[in-house]
């Protein structure tokens, strides 16, 4: 395949400001075909950006045999139950996180990829962001050299704020309700958790999903312990990552930017870097490397290409993946370990209340 043609399912936030023109800039996809089960905002979206093709959902666009791959962005526990059904009909998927809201949907979905030999891509776009390319490089650079000797801790700080950071392309919106949609969770969760459960894997899903990366951790990850609120939320979860103490801090403050950084320590020195707000596009994270040691020394090293956007470059991933036949940076089958993980997070939680 030297080209992909794309179609979109769910024409909401996320494929207008972020999805669909990504996909759209990228020379070698064309985007066909959209899916909405909102009839007229579908209309709208397809005649303001010339798409050919529009379906009334996904199971109607997944017959055509003229879409090569699909990329969904839904509510939580439906855009797992749509990938499936794409992988299943023999597409190769992009979806939006969470990939799966419990390890059931998450294995079924692991399995539909498996038995159409279809890939599946999970949208983590902090894995393709310049900044956290260059840290993950330095830490691999670090470790084989041993110049800072070896990692003892990592955390990342993830309070949040304005996320959007005044992204103002446009946005068509419509009156027709958005289709409710069970709220799916693991068997074992009391329903009343549904929300605090939802809420804190959405979120941290990330944060967890970046550490693992960092650290080449796999599903080598359990959870040592867990301080959260009542709020299900705020407060503090250590994990072991490959042998390596791991904090995840989470909370809220009011923000005008984006309150999120990740530090990994080593025993001579760190790696640190900084999040941009997630729609500030062409601005990726910031790096900072101390070395200690007789010349104690900072350096601020800039992340090539300087200017560029982790969602756009997240697009790309997926697109050139599929060109050329290589494996996926945040495939399916990693981001299991981040599903088991909150479900072993909340089991924790809930005992603890
Ligand atoms: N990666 C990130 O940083 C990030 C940020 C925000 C949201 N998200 C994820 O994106 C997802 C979507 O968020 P959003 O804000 O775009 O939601 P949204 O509600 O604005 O859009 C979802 C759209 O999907 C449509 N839809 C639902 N079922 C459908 C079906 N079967 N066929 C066709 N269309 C269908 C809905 O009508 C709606 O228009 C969420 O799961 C969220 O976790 C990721």
């Amino acid at each position: 395949m030297s080209r992909i043609r794309l179609g979109y399912v769910g024409c909401g936030f996320m494929a207008q400001k972020v999805h669909l023109p990504n996909f759209r800039s990228i020379p070698e996809c064309d985007v066909i075909a959209l899916a909405e089960v909102r009839a007229d905002l579908g209309k709208q979206v397809q005649s303001q950006l010339g798409i050919p093709k529009l379906y009334s959902d996904h199971q109607a666009m997944l017959a055509d045999p003229e879409i090569d791959a699909v990329a969904v962005s839904a509510a939580f526990s439906v855009q797992g139950e749509i990938a499936r059904d794409a992988l299943l009909a023999g597409k190769d998927v992009f979806m939006e996180k969470p990939m799966a809201v419990s390890l059931a949907q998450a294995d079924a979905l692991i399995d539909a990829a498996r038995q159409s030999g279809k890939g599946l891509m999970v949208g983590y776009m902090k894995r393709y962001d310049a900044g956290n390319e260059l840290v993950k490089a330095q830490v691999e650079q670090f470790r084989r050299s041993g110049e800072l000797g070896a990692v003892t801790y990592v955390r990342n700080h993830g309070f949040c704020g304005d996320w959007i950071a005044g992204l103002d392309t446009p946005q068509i919106k419509s009156e027709e309700a958005i289709p409710t949609a069970p709220t799916v969770t693991p068997d074992w969760l009391p329903p009343a958790f549904a929300g605090q459960y939802l809420g804190y894997l959405q979120q941290y899903t990330h944060n967890l999903n970046l550490m693992r990366w960092f650290l080449d951790a796999g599903d080598n990850v359990s959870v040592r312990s867990v301080d959260l609120d009542d709020d299900g939320y705020t407060g503090i979860v250590v994990l072991d990552m490959a042998g390596v103490r791991a904090v995840l801090e989470s909370g809220r403050v009011s923000h005008f930017r984006w309150d999120e950084h990740t530090q990994i320590y080593f025993r001579h020195g760190w790696i640190k870097t900084w999040a941009p707000p997630l729609l500030l596009k062409q601005v990726p994270a910031e790096v900072e490397i101390y070395r200690a040691g007789d010349e104690q020394i900072f350096s601020r090293p800039i992340a090539q290409p300087a200017w560029s956007w982790s969602y756009k470059r997240e697009a790309e991933h997926f697109i050139h993946s599929l060109i050329n036949g290589t494996p996926f940076r945040s495939s399916g089958e990693d981001t299991r370990t981040d599903v088991r993980i909150f479900e072993e997070i909340f089991r924790i939680y809930l005992q603890q209340i």
